[in-house]
């Protein structure tokens, strides 16, 4: 037995020394860089646009290593690719990667970036879409972002069903150019927001303290209010508002306002600031009079309110 394991230890102590030759020279045959101007011939109509490529900015400054700009920081060392004149074989080629794999390349410079929005666990990156899915690096139609399509096209061309939502009577203007989908999701992921006890659905941003990218542009529900509502602060804005569009006014989710409000109150659970659950409105609120039925006639500030606990003014 002993002679056997001794045998196996020699054997493996001739063959890795022997194997590391084997690569080291692999290595210096094949796996060189060559410089992107040696692409230009065989890829002149890639090359002839690459100027405008954001790529392209660095490598015009002669400081960088080719493995860090121009085309072999995408493709790979290119020397093996020189000698056999072409393949695809021969050099990393994203026609032939994976979707993980061709994020990887990408990732492999992007990824400080991106980390905070954990791209590895969006929902782009977990339904395989990758990063040429939608940039272009060749051929971009945006000069901004390299978008292998006009934004909204290039959204529309996977969510039908949300342009149908964005042509409802009440909505936010992006099919009229007035805003897009990025003003309120980030397709790369989403941080970790500082409420809603971190979980923000669906990609949407988180402004830089943490809150819903709703109040970015409507400030006035930004507070912090002395008496806050909790279904706005804690619950978010879309527990209400239908964020895309919606047949109702204010883009609400119920056409009637105050289905809308007894949803939560309706004095369920033991919690809250008496223990008595979310209040129901007390005895004075008539409900078969038309006038308490429109709930924020009386309740204007709810939103939140720097005057009142009853969001009355
Ligand atoms: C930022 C990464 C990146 C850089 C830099 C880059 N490429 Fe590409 N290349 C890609 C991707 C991704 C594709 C796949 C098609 C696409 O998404 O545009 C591609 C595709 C190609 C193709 C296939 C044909 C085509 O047009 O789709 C060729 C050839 C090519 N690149 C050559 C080059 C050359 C030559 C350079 C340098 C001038 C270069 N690439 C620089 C990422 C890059
Ligand atoms: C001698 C000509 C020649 C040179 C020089 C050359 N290529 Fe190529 N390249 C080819 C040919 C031929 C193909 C195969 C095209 C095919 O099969 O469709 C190819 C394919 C590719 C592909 C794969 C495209 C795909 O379909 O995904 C990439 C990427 C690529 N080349 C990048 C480069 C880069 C980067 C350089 C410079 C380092 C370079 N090439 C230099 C001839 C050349
Ligand atoms: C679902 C589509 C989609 C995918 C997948 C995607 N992007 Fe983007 N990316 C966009 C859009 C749209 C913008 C423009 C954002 C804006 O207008 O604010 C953008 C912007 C960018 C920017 C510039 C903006 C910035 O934050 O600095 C970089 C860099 C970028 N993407 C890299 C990547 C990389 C790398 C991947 C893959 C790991 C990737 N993207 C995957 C859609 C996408
Ligand atoms: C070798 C490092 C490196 C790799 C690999 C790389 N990038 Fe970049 N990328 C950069 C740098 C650096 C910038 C910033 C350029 C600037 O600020 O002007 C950039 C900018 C961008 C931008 C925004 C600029 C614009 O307007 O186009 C996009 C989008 C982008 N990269 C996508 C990609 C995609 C997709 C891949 C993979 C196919 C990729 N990158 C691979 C280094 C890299
Ligand atoms: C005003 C902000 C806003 C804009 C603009 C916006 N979204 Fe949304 N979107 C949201 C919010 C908030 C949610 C989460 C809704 C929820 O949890 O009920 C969401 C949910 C989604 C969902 C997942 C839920 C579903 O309906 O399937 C998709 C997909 C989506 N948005 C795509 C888009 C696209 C594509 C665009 C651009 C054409 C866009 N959004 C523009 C705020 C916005
Ligand atoms: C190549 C197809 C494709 C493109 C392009 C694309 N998406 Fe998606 N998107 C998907 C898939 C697949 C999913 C996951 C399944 C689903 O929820 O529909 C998804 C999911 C989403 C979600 C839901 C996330 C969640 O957690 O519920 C949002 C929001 C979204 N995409 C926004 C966008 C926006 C904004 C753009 C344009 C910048 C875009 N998508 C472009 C394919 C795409
Ligand atoms: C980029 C700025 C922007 C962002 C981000 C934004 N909105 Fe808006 N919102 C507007 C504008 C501008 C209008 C005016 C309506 C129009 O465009 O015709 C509007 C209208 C509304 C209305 C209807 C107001 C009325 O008087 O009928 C509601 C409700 C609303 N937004 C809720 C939201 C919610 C909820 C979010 C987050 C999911 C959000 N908005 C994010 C710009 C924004
Ligand atoms: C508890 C439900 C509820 C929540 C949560 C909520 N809203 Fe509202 N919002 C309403 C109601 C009800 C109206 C209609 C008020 C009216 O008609 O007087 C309204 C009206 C609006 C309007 C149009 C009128 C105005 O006051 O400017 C905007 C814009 C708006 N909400 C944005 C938001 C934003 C942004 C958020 C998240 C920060 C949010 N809402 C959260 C119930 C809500
Ligand atoms: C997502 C659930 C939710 C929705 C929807 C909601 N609320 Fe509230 N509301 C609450 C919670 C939670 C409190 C705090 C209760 C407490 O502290 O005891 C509250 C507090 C209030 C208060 C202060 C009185 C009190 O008991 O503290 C009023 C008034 C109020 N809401 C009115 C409304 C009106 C009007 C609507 C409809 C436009 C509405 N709410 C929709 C959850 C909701
Ligand atoms: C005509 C004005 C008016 C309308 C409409 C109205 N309220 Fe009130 N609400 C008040 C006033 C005033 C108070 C404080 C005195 C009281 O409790 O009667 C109040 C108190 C409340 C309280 C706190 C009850 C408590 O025990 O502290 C809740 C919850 C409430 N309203 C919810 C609603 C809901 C939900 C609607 C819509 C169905 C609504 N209100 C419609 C005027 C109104």
């Amino acid at each position: 037995m002993r002679v056997r394991l001794w045998s196996i230890f020699l054997f493996l102590g001739l063959l890795l020394p022997i194997a590391g030759i084997l690569r080291a020279g692999q290595a210096s045959a094949s796996q060189s860089y060559v410089g992107s101007s040696a692409c230009k011939t065989c890829h002149a109509d890639v090359w002839l646009n690459f100027y405008k490529n954001a790529h392209y900015k660095s490598l015009a400054s002669g400081k960088e290593p080719p493995e860090k700009t121009g085309c072999e920081s995408c493709h790979g060392p290119g020397q093996a690719h020189l000698e056999a004149r072409g393949g695809k074989e021969t050099i990393q080629a994203f026609s032939l990667l994976s979707p993980p794999k061709s994020m990887d390349a990408c990732l492999a410079c992007h990824a400080d970036q991106f980390s905070r929005f954990q791209i590895r666990r969006s929902s782009h990156t977990q339904a395989s879409v990758a990063c040429s899915n939608c940039h272009s690096i060749h051929k971009p139609a945006t000069p901004r972002h390299s978008l292998a399509r006009q934004q909204r096209d290039l959204c529309y061309g996977c969510h039908a069903g949300v342009r149908a939502q964005f042509t409802m009577p009440f909505k936010h203007r992006v099919n009229e150019g007035a805003m897009q989908c990025t003003d309120c999701h980030n397709p790369h992921g989403a941080a970790s927001p500082a409420w809603r006890m971190g979980v923000r659905p669906a990609m949407t941003h988180t402004s830089a303290s943490g809150e819903q990218s709703c109040v970015v542009c409507h400030a006035d529900k930004r507070g912090p209010f002395a008496f806050e509502h909790p279904a706005v602060r804690v619950d978010g804005c879309e527990t209400c508002h239908s964020p895309h569009g919606s047949t109702n006014p204010r883009m609400l989710r119920r056409p009637v306002v105050f289905t809308l409000c007894l949803e939560c109150h309706s004095g369920a659970g033991n919690f809250g600031r008496r223990r008595d659950g979310i209040s129901t409105q007390s005895g004075s609120h008539n409900m078969a009079d038309p006038r308490y039925q429109n709930c924020t006639t009386c309740h204007v500030r709810i939103h939140g309110s720097n005057a009142d606990p009853l969001f009355l003014r």
